[in-house]
């Protein structure tokens, strides 16, 4: 090409209602408007140590090993299972949605073998079921668990079958990709050992990081390896150099990325977690209450469904694409399709971090009357 001639590129204001990303404040497009500097600048590793530090108080934890990954949520889930499977190791999955399936790729692609606890998708894997497969099973070494099933929208509970893992010392991993900042996740409490999340969901920041933390225990099973964790890039051995006080360079860290993290992240201990989970869990019952007006039904479990992602079954007659693009094309919201076997049955909407509004629901609401009715 000699030339370009195609313009600026103008995107939309998209009110951002689907599986993620959620809208960003104008503040942490503020903060990414920073100058970037170096990965060893003083001021940024100060800035990462602020990072860790409110991530920590999100994840309610004490792990030193908090940080965030220079990728997205998926980073976090390679992370869990690169740096923690030898070839050979069992590994127990509860799969009951598509980010749960994906789990078992990745763990197997390690190397593992996967025991997968199946359940029908939109119902949650039942503790007790989960804790006797964990029991015919005490070699296993890893037990994985998404805590908020995005392609489902059900909320997995975790306490029990994190006080088992405790007791027979195997890896807790849980996928908070949806629910961190939106949910409750007591890392500590609920014996958690491996945590990952993702900018851009309730965290409301552009995706690009992939907040993890790990616990004490699974850093020490990670210095007995036998074998080199296989991915040089999410080695967390190396990760830990780096954000660490040893400060070793291992990549070229995605400055404007942390400063909109860190801005992302005061924003939520501005407004306290207990509040920011409370709005979520109003908000989210409202927005049940206004589909369910419309006739759509709600597909996750009674009782297990998430505030920021509810999943709705289209009613009788309305056809998936055209209504959601007339969403998107006409009234700039966007809402999301069923992922796997559930396309085109369900939609998946979200209120997450900035875009859980009252004001939202009403333009969701307000456009669906003129398309629907
Ligand atoms: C539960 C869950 N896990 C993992 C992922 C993958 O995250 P990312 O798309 O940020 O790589 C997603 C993405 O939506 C998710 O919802």
């Amino acid at each position: 090409m000699e030339k370009w001639t195609g313009g600026d590129m103008h995107p939309s204001y998209r009110i951002l209602m689907g599986p993620g990303p959620s809208n960003v404040h104008y503040r942490v497009y503020q903060a990414m408007s920073n100058p970037v500097i170096g990965y060893l600048d003083p001021q940024i590793l100060a800035c990462m140590d602020e990072i860790s530090e409110m991530l920590r108080g999100v994840f309610q934890t004490e792990n030193r090993v908090t940080l965030a990954i220079s990728g997205t949520g998926s980073s976090g889930m390679e992370a869990s299972y690169v740096n923690f499977v030898e070839p050979g190791d069992l590994v127990v999955i509860g799969v009951n949605g598509f980010f749960a399936d994906r789990m078992t790729q990745v763990a197997s692609r390690c190397g593992a073998k996967v025991v997968r606890v199946e359940e029908e998708w939109g119902k949650i894997i039942d503790p007790e079921r989960m804790i006797k497969v964990l029991k015919e099973h005490p070699e296993a070494k890893i037990c994985g668990l998404v805590h908020g099933e995005t392609s489902t929208g059900v909320r997995q509970p975790l306490e029990e079958i994190g006080a088992y893992c405790k007791k027979v010392d195997t890896l807790l991993v849980v996928d908070a990709v949806t629910t961190l900042g939106g949910y409750d996740v007591r890392v500590d409490e609920w014996g958690i050992d491996v945590c990952y999340a993702s900018s851009q969901k309730c965290l409301s920041v552009p995706p690009g990081l992939c907040p993890i933390t790990v616990s004490p225990k699974a850093m020490d099973l990670l210095r007995s390896r036998k074998t080199k964790v296989q991915s040089f890039y999410l080695d967390l051995g190396l990760l830990e150099k780096y954000w660490g006080e040893d400060r070793v360079y291992h990549h070229t860290a995605p400055a404007s990325m942390f400063y909109a993290l860190r801005e992302g992240l005061k924003i939520i201990f501005e407004e306290g977690l207990e509040r920011r989970f409370r709005r979520h869990e109003t908000l989210g019952d409202r927005l049940k209450m206004e589909l369910e007006g419309f006739g759509f039904k709600l597909f996750a479990q009674e009782g297990y469904r998430l505030p920021m992602l509810t999943s709705v079954l289209l009613p009788e007659g309305v056809d998936d694409l055209k209504a959601r693009s007339r969403l998107l094309n006409e009234y700039n919201i966007e809402v999301g399709a069923g992922l796997g076997w559930l396309k085109g049955k369900i939609w998946r909407v979200g209120l997450m971090g900035e875009t859980c509004k009252v004001r939202y629901i009403h333009c969701l609401t307000g456009a669906l009357r003129d398309i629907l009715t």
